[in-house]
């Protein structure tokens, strides 16, 4: 589908035109703000009937003269406080009931809504992508409805000192790299393999011209990456351990670190059946870091950002790591491994040691780390660990009006107490209780020392079970579109 920018007072036509609608004394200002060719829908039968609850919407037949066969209402609510969320929830719903409707082209009016006209344009563009989101690569009937062809966003009056040009290539970078990140999480752990994910990381960096290293079994066991070497001792697929960077003479880096389990089993301390297919899931972080380059290459913002990505599965085997087995991690701690299914902390220790040698600016890692995560904030809400206050709030404040909501937990030094083993430096679980702080208290003892660092737990919002406003169900592509905005990409 092409999304474009069309003037409404000239615009030529499409099949069905959605029409956001507001509540109380706005209602319908939409339709009576538009220019030329479009004053007539005014007069659509029907739209003084028209729904505006929140998401609500009505498929109606458009007026003679109007330049569209159908107009589409969907409510977004009340105008006072109308936030992006809230139109990202109705033109998301819009398009997709669209396309149900086999909608051959869209447009969609953003006349007369309180929001800057470069807000607007962005979010709308976003919810069309997202809305429309499918991963159809491994599905062989083509029954289902196809996407539109060409959408249309009409501008309204609204001022804003943005460009709604730039709103667009700056939505259509993010909407690239959430559907890069979901459709690597979507594919099952026999399609998205270490290697393959490994060369989608290459393809990346060949488009976008960014440095690229990849490390094999032999090489992360050379170097000294002990725990992560331990995690894919069971595993018949080779590991690899990728490192992007944009600019590698561009002065001190962000360094994204992503957790890249392909398929999490628990190993030998085997997880139980049950929903054990969505731990294909486990490489959500690893996922995010590479959509966020993707856009970072697409919009070919100048900030210096690497990419860590230690990647492989954790499998139960003969010759797999077993609960008691101390291992040395590269940054010379022994870490004695209790519970094998703890096994992204073990990785992410080697690639936060690994990060120290880039000399960063600062370090955020992203992993579906922890199902305590989940029981801790439910499915709306991942977890920011970070000793760095600061940090951690600009990461909520670019988070929320983006639809990636954070919430900060503690990093206190009585939750480490819980780590501390008989016969290594440190053991690699707790207790059960506070599981999602206990692993950042772990992961901390890795992280650069004297460097801002950040631990992103996506556990609760990488993989959602039902379609939520805008995430389609499965992979959400959680966490892109903050790293977008952290690496000054937007
Ligand atoms: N990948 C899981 C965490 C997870 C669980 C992510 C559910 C998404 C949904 C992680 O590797 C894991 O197994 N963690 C254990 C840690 C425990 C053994 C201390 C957990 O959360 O149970
Ligand atoms: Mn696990
Ligand atoms: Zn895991």
């Amino acid at each position: 589908m092409n999304i474009r920018l069309a003037d409404p007072a000239a615009f030529a036509g499409c099949d069905t035109l959605i029409l956001p609608l507001l509540e109380g004394p706005d209602r319908k200002r939409a339709a009576q703000v538009l220019p030329g060719a479009l004053a007539v829908l005014a007069k659509t039968p029907g739209l003084d009937d028209a729904p505006f609850a929140p998401k609500e919407t009505a498929l109606l037949y458009a007026p003679d003269g109007a330049p569209c066969r159908r107009v589409l209402t969907v409510g977004c609510g009340a105008a006072e406080g109308l936030d992006t969320a809230r139109l990202r929830a109705a033109v998301a719903a819009a398009a997709r009931l669209a396309r149900e409707r086999r909608a051959g082209s869209l447009a969609v009016c953003l006349a007369g809504l309180p929001l800057p006209t470069q807000e607007a344009v962005r979010e709308a563009a976003l919810a069309l992508r997202f809305g429309l989101y499918r991963f159809l690569e491994l599905k062989t009937g083509d029954d289902l409805p196809p996407d539109p062809e060409d959408a249309a966003l009409l501008p309204g009056e609204a001022g804003g000192d943005g460009d709604p040009a730039a709103a667009l290539r700056l939505a259509e970078a993010e909407a690239a790299g959430v559907a890069l990140a979901r459709d690597l999480v979507n594919r099952p752990g026999n399609h998205a393999t270490a290697a393959r994910i490994a060369e989608e990381a290459r393809a990346l960096a060949v488009r976008h011209g960014f440095s690229f290293q990849v490390m094999d079994r032999a090489a992360i066991e050379a170097l000294g990456m002990g725990a992560f070497a331990a995690v894919a001792q069971g595993s018949r697929a080779e590991p690899c351990f990728v490192v992007l960077d944009t600019a590698p003479e561009g002065g001190r880096p962000l360094c994204l670190v992503g957790k890249g389990v392909t398929f999490d089993t628990g190993g030998i301390s085997l997880k139980p059946a049950a929903k054990m297919e969505e731990m294909k899931s486990d490489m959500a972080g690893a996922a995010a870091v590479l959509g966020c380059l993707e856009a970072l290459g697409r919009l070919g913002s100048p900030r210096r950002v690497a990419g860590l990505l230690p990647l492989t599965d954790n499998m139960p085997d003969g010759g797999g790591v077993k609960p008691g087995d101390v291992v040395r991690t590269l940054s010379g701690l022994s870490v004695e491994i209790i519970n094998t299914d703890a096994e992204g902390r073990l990785l992410l220790a080697d690639a936060l040691a690994f990060a120290a040698r880039l000399e960063p600016e600062a370090v955020v890692d992203l992993a579906t780390l922890t199902g305590a995560a989940r029981i801790a904030l439910g499915v709306h809400y991942a977890a920011v660990f970070s000793p760095d206050g600061e940090l951690a709030r600009r990461i909520r404040e670019a988070g929320l009006p983006l639809g990636e909501k954070f919430w900060p937990m503690p990093m206190d030094e009585v939750y480490a107490k819980e780590l501390e083993s008989d016969v290594a430096d440190l053991r690699n679980v707790g207790r059960r209780e506070g599981g999602a702080i206990i692993a950042a208290m772990f992961l901390k003892r890795f992280a650069p020392e004297g460097v801002p660092w950040a631990h992103l737990d996506i556990a609760p919002t990488a993989f959602q079970d039902a379609a939520t406003d805008f995430w389609t169900k499965g992979a959400t592509g959680f966490g892109v579109r903050t790293l977008i905005a952290l690496a000054g990409g937007a």
